[in-house]
């Protein structure tokens, strides 16, 4: 069974390592896809994410990086894959992942969302805090692999 990881992934952490470790696991293939949107302010660009992506995920055989714009649904039409996988930490994530997963099956019967819950260690961890505590100097090298550590410090002495 295929399955497609979608996110932002600005940059991964790893929470997401822990998603994509777990779910190479239980199924034969996972598509951790990124989304390209021009209109999000992202800290990386999406070569920049991609890249990070395929070099703390290359020791797996079963895990491929892409991007996608637009809508998922379409995309998941265009990969031939009916199955997402989201990542609940906390129930604070319920309601918004609750919203996209009835709105992408109103939009294509077909899809299915599969939650994973996230490891209790990782249930406060987030792309958005991990970039805030870099931001203010603060040790991130417990929440994010080391690579993505000295691109991200590099990255903020750009901005
Ligand atoms: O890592 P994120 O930012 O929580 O990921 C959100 C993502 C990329 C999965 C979501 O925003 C998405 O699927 N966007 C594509 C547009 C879309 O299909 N929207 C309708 C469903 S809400």
């Amino acid at each position: 069974m295929v399955v497609i990881y979608p996110g932002s992934f600005d940059p991964v952490t790893y929470g997401h390592l822990d998603i994509i470790d777990r779910c190479s696991k239980k199924f034969d293939k996972i598509v951790v896809s990124v989304l390209n949107n021009k209109s999000k302010k992202n800290l990386f660009t999406i070569e920049e994410r991609v890249k990070l992506l395929e070099k703390v995920l290359e020791k797996y055989d079963n895990v491929e990086v892409d991007t996608f714009s637009g809508l998922l649904v379409d995309y998941a039409k265009e990969k031939n894959c009916t199955t997402m996988i989201r990542g609940l930490r906390a129930v604070s994530d319920f309601e918004y992942e609750m919203q996209m997963a009835l709105v992408n099956k109103k939009l294509e019967e077909e899809i299915e969302t599969f939650f994973m819950v996230a490891r209790g260690k990782y249930a406060y961890l987030s792309s958005s805090i991990v970039k805030e505590v870099a931001m203010f100097g603060g040790n991130i090298s417990c929440f994010v692999p080391e690579i993505v550590e000295i691109a991200l410090k590099e990255k903020i002495k750009e901005v």
